[in-house]
């Protein structure tokens, strides 16, 4: 059974269709990206997924379990997990940011607090545990944007642009880590603009444009696809 199934989802903002009419299946395990232009509706896809906003139309299931009309808290205790495109820790320490998710798990401090630790070792951010987000660097505070989706223990994480704004070495430091953490077993859904990092570690890629989903393929595939080609370089085919 597919993990997510998406069928015909649908949001209009006001005259604007962010999302049109999607339909698709993550499978259990899959490392799955998702790219598209500028406002192509990829964070919106997301924000449905995880219930920030609601779909006019179409479905959405999580292992066969429908999520229409469950609130994000609940979403996340299904096994939805996501980071956010603008990286906004709390103002406690990084391991305090960490525990806050945890707590969703557990009512017991003290477990939070060590399964909050687990995270961030698995992150390597456990030397960073008492320091204030602030103080670190944009890539470190990216991982502690995906440390705190982590400790909320999802089965499927939704990860947005945490590559972008980071200079090589931090993209390429950075990369493993994905497989690493669907080699745990989190299935991973990513937005990310970087086409190299896209190629290096998605098995399937889906492409949106104004709203709608044009392309699904093996990253190759997708790259010499025409109208994914166009839908970058802003021409417009009646074919696509
Ligand atoms: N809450 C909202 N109210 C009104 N319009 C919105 C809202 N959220 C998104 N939009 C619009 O929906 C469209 C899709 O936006 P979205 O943020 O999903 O794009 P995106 O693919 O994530 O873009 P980017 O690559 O720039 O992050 C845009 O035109 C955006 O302005
Ligand atoms: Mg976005």
């Amino acid at each position: 059974m597919a993990l997510l199934t998406v069928k015909n989802l649908t949001k209009k903002f006001g005259g604007l269709v962010a999302v049109h009419d999607m339909t698709f299946d993550i499978e259990p395990g899959e490392i799955v990206g998702l790219i598209g232009p500028n406002g192509a509706g990829k964070t919106t896809l997301f924000n449905l997924i995880s219930g920030i906003v609601h779909a006019d139309q179409g479905s959405l299931m999580l292992a066969g379990k429908s999520l229409i009309g469950m609130r994000p808290c609940h979403r996340s205790r299904a096994g939805i997990g996501r980071t956010f495109q603008v990286v906004r820790p709390f103002d406690m320490n990084v391991l305090e940011n960490v525990m806050v998710p945890a707590l969703t798990r557990t009512r017991d401090t003290s477990k939070a607090r060590k399964a909050a630790m687990e995270v961030l070792e698995m992150m390597g951010l456990a030397e960073f545990a008492t320091r204030s987000p602030g103080n670190l660097t944009l890539a470190q505070r990216k991982r502690i944007e995906v440390a705190r989706a982590l400790a909320t223990q999802p089965k499927l994480l939704l990860l947005d642009e945490v590559l972008a704004g980071l200079n090589p070495t931090e993209v390429a430091e950075n990369l493993p880590l994905i497989r690493q953490l669907r080699d745990t077993g989190v299935t991973i859904l990513f937005i990310e603009h970087l086409m190299d990092a896209m190629m290096a570690v998605a098995e399937r890629v889906l492409v949106m444009d104004q709203g709608a989903l044009i392309c699904c393929g093996t990253p190759r595939e997708v790259t010499s696809d025409e109208c994914v080609i166009k839908a970058y370089l802003g021409e417009e085919d009646p074919q696509c």
